[in-house]
């Protein structure tokens, strides 16, 4: 049975890649998910898998490298899912200390126990052993308003956030062990990613929440920023793909060929609210383009990212399955079924979760 060490699977795309990896394997893997439950980290993502006798949540800090340590001393690891970051632009503007130390030194330390584990005597690694880094597209920068303008795998690094440069500089370490030690890895550069269990600092949950409660709509700039909006579930389909059938050392480039403007965006989320809405419920009321506030932008936003996913189809076979029109109204379904959830999050009870379920395990 294959053992999996998921890093920040208690976020929105690891919880996701998680539900990903035990509907399609179910009791044919095992994985450990170590999380150190920042304000981004909710148990309450993982509640459906929490009880499987082949999953186990450590509560740990990727830059604690004794506890990393004791995760492989303990386990037989054959792939690692390295997702664990800090996330969020806008905090990285405002505090980018942590972003160096989770990103840059937790990915060092991460690397550095799985080479520990996996490094046979002559210098070569076990056969078989896997380890994945979860980037995104930030790392080259930002394009100009054109759309025959894109990212590829070979273009240049060129961060300009804090997150971002911190994501890039962490891709250059997995670069480097691969390079120098032959370490067995694969990087991939993914697009905006959206769908359940999505925190609601971002984007697309920030504004399905905001509208339907009647509360402002904050568009940074002139709203004509693009972002490329890939369905989270083919995001998680992409890096078991990558891990599986990619060739190692290699990146891949992850994107939902679906570029559109933050105001579209807007746009598209008010009319399926709309939609999706009962008759007579007081919500239809509230949703309203009244409600979008343009605000100060961003400082150093980023313009447009936009991502050619033309390796990842032509080597793996992999493409972005779920249009947006689908993966939005899917999403918007979610957050009308998981109104509890949304609201243990906006009250901050969601951290009371761990200590209610594993304190005393
Ligand atoms: P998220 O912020 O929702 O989740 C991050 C998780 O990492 C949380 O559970 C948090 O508790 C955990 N974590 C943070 N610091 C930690 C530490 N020091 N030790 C252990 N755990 C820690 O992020 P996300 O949106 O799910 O993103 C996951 C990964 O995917 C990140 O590496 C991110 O850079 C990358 N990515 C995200 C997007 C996107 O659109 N969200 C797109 C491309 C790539
Ligand atoms: P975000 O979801 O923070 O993702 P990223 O910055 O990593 O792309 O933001 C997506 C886009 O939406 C980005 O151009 C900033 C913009 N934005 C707003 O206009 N208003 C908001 O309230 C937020 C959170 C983002």
């Amino acid at each position: 049975m294959r053992t999996y060490l998921v890093t920040g699977g208690a976020g929105f795309i690891g919880s996701n890649y998680i539900h990903y990896m035990f509907k399609k394997y179910d009791n044919e893997i095992r994985i450990i998910n170590v999380d150190k439950l920042t304000y981004a980290g909710n148990l309450e993502n993982l509640k459906d898998v929490e009880n499987r006798d082949n999953y186990t949540f450590v509560k740990a800090d990727i830059c604690d490298k004794e506890a990393i340590r004791k995760v492989f001393a303990e386990n037989d690891i054959d792939r690692v899912v390295h997702f664990a970051a800090e996330s969020h632009v806008d905090r990285s503007i405002k505090n980018p200390e942590v972003f160096v130390q989770t990103n840059v030194l937790g990915t060092a330390v991460m690397l550095n126990c799985a080479k520990e584990a996996w490094e046979l005597p002559d210098g070569t690694f076990k056969e078989g052993k896997k380890f994945l880094h979860v980037s995104t597209d930030e790392v080259y920068g930002s394009l100009p308003d054109d759309d025959n303008a894109f990212f590829y795998e070979t273009s240049p690094y060129d961060p300009h956030s804090p997150y971002s440069a911190s994501k890039a500089s962490s891709d250059m370490l997995v670069k480097a062990y691969m390079d120098t030690y032959k370490f067995p890895a694969n990087i991939t550069n993914c697009s905006n990613n959206y769908g359940p269990y999505q925190f609601p600092e971002k984007l697309i949950p920030l504004i399905i929440n905001n509208a339907l409660q009647g509360k402002d709509l904050p568009v940074y700039g002139d709203g004509k920023n693009v972002r490329d909006w890939l369905y989270v579930e083919d995001h998680a389909k992409g890096i078991d793909m990558v891990q599986e059938q990619g060739k190692l050392f290699e990146t891949y480039n992850i994107g939902g060929h679906n570029e559109k403007q933050n105001i579209q965006i807007i746009h598209i989320i008010l009319d399926t609210l709309q939609e999706m809405l009962p008759e007579g419920d007081p919500r239809k009321e509230l949703v309203s383009e009244k409600l979008i506030k343009y605000v100060t932008d961003r400082k150093g936003h980023d313009r447009r990212y936009a991502i050619a996913p033309d390796k990842i189809k032509a080597d793996i076979g992999w493409y972005p399955e779920t249009c947006f029109e689908e993966g939005i109204k899917k999403t918007i379904a979610w957050f009308f079924e998981n109104e509890e959830w949304m609201k243990n999050v906006t009250s901050g009870d969601y951290q009371k979760y761990y200590t209610d379920m594993y304190s005393n395990k």
